[in-house]
């Protein structure tokens, strides 16, 4: 085997106030894939997680439900675990920012980053509700767009036409939360000073960390000075209070990504790993992050600048993926796709999903589609109709005729090794989050195998006196394909995989554990893999999402 690696791997946390839905999943989906995909070359993976439990929306949304915000994370996490198992995401530690061990590492960071001269004080103006006596964040004050005058829009950006500005260039703002109008007030808040992070920043962009178009978007950013971070919130906010600032607490954002390490620390504490030197900048491990393409600033600013600051070692690489759309439009509560994870569970297979979206995933930043009509069509042509059928194809044969046992020789070696030369490119596009180009390449090997079967017509010749050893042969050949397969598709369709491992007697969770094939070995009965997708089925997910949302 090459060089053991090493590495850490996260997806973006999701927010402790919401249930998991489609778009959340599509992340954690691509996440898994890729860390179960580095597992079965033998890597040493760790997918460190969390849930993002700070800030002004989780501390209204506790207080309307007459329960604290302690109580509402916790709640929020079960449930939020219970998708994720069920969904088949294997991560190692799911924790919570609002965590002692957070804590202590947004602390060090912080005082780290004092200590460089990272941080400054000033006062500034902000709206404050004079009637719910709370500063409100942009997205809690509505008014009139100062540029095309459209009514009720957020305090930072215009829906109607795009245009982003600042709270007070609003007409006529409103608290979102009482209706008042909001007035001006100073506070002292801390700043992150970015600027001086400009060299390092840009060494690591021009790295490797990003793909080439983020890191055309962040030069872009480049181009004028980098803005200081107001990383302060005032009393009352759902945080961690900034050391020796009473009423001051870090805004949500900065101790979010904190959080990815001190979920690691507590797989380092478990597992015995050194911590410090997976995070000292000469580090050999690596650090991949998954994210979406709407927080790219903080995850290749903001956070590689707090790492630089507090001298731990930056990100290997930040892969950014596009939106998810159903049936070409933003997910929508009224036309029912808005689809959570759970509903989804309740009636579709998550390996179905799971693999759709890996059919769809590249690494490029344009938005993936889930259209329900390609997806069923798609499930059932590749994975029932190409994959499974493979193995149905064949079993019964080897029980009938072989009395369960496959064969002592491969009657075509060719095809096998046609088949095994097409690991290194298929363990490429893997690697290089190219899912969709392994999917297709894969999906042409299950053609080959299909037609395999076709050509020699085993049914056929089971039929015939004497043929017996002949059609066992044939059925060898064909399941060791369909091992092949299934032992490189179980990163993607992990549940699929353990059921067909059941079947073959044997382990697939090892990529190069195909280079020798099966022979003389016997099987069990075969059972179904999967089941076609039924239109009913989606009609149902539709359905009950309309209805989750009224
Ligand atoms: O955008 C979001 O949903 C954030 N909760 C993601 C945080 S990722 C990390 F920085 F913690
Ligand atoms: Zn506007």
């Amino acid at each position: 085997m090459s060089e053991q690696r090493k590495i850490l791997v996260t997806a973006a946390l999701p927010y402790a106030n919401g249930s998991i839905h489609l778009g959340h999943m599509l992340e954690y989906v691509q996440t898994d894939i890729w860390a179960r995909f580095q597992r079965s070359l033998g890597h040493e993976v760790w997918f460190a997680w969390a849930d993002d439990a700070h800030g002004t929306p989780i501390m209204l949304h506790a207080k309307k439900r007459g329960i604290t915000p302690e109580q509402l994370i916790e709640e929020m996490s079960a449930e939020h675990q219970k998708d994720f198992q069920d969904f088949n995401i294997s991560y190692d530690e799911f924790s919570s920012t609002h965590s002692q061990a957070n804590q202590v590492l947004v602390e060090l960071i912080w005082s780290r980053l004092q200590d460089k001269g990272a941080v400054q004080a000033r006062t500034i103006s902000q709206y404050h509700d004079p009637e719910a006596n709370i500063f409100l964040p942009d997205r809690f004050i509505r008014g009139t767009c100062p540029r095309c005058q459209s009514k009720d829009q957020a305090g930072d950006s215009c829906d109607a036409c795009g245009a982003s500005y600042d709270p007070t260039d609003l007409i006529d703002p409103q608290s979102a939360l009482s209706g008042a109008t909001p007035v001006l007030k100073d506070t002292e808040h801390f700043f992150v000073t970015l600027e001086q992070f400009r060299d390092s920043l840009s060494t690591w962009i021009d790295s490797g960390a990003v793909q080439s178009e983020v890191a055309n978007k962040l030069k872009e950013w480049f181009g004028d000075a980098l803005r200081d971070w107001d990383v302060t919130r005032d009393a009352p906010y759902f945080g961690f209070p900034i050391p020796g600032q009473p009423d001051k607490y870090f805004y949500v954002w900065l101790d979010a990504p904190v959080g990815y390490l001190a979920s690691f620390q507590t797989i380092c504490e478990r597992e015995g790993l050194d911590f410090e030197e997976w995070l000292s900048p000469d580090s050999t491990t690596e650090m991949h992050h998954f994210i979406g393409k709407d927080i790219i600033y903080f995850h290749c600013l903001f956070w590689p600048a707090m790492l630089e600051g507090a001298g731990f070692r930056l990100p290997t690489k930040v892969h950014a993926h596009g939106f998810l759309t159903v049936n070409g439009a933003k997910m929508s509560k009224s036309r029912g796709t808005f689809i959570k994870a759970r509903t989804w569970l309740d009636h579709i297979n998550p390996d179905a999903l799971r693999y759709y979206f890996a059919a769809k995933l590249t690494p490029s930043l344009g938005d993936i589609d889930l259209s329900l009509d390609d997806f069923k069509a798609r499930v059932n042509s590749d994975l029932v109709g190409k994959l499974v059928n493979i193995a149905s194809r064949c079993s019964g044969f080897v029980h009938k005729l072989g009395g369960g046992c496959l064969s002592s020789a491969l009657p075509d070696p060719e095809l096998y090794a046609h088949f095994l030369q097409q690991q290194e490119a298929i363990k490429a596009d893997y690697d290089q989050v190219n899912f969709a180009g392994a999917m297709r390449q894969l999906m042409a090997l299950a053609d080959e195998a299909n037609q395999y079967i076709d050509h020699h017509k085993p049914w056929q010749m089971a039929k015939q006196e004497g043929r017996a050893d002949e059609v066992v042969a044939i059925c060898t050949q064909g399941l060791n394909l369909f091992r092949v397969l299934i032992t490189w598709l179980q990163p993607v369709i992990p549940e699929t995989a353990t059921q067909a491992s059941l079947f073959l007697n044997c382990p697939v969770d090892r990529f190069d554990s195909v280079n020798e094939p099966l022979l003389n070995h016997s099987i069990e009965p075969f059972k179904p893999l999967m089941q076609r997708i039924e239109q009913t089925q989606l009609d149902q997910v539709l359905d009950a999402s309309r209805e989750s949302m009224t």
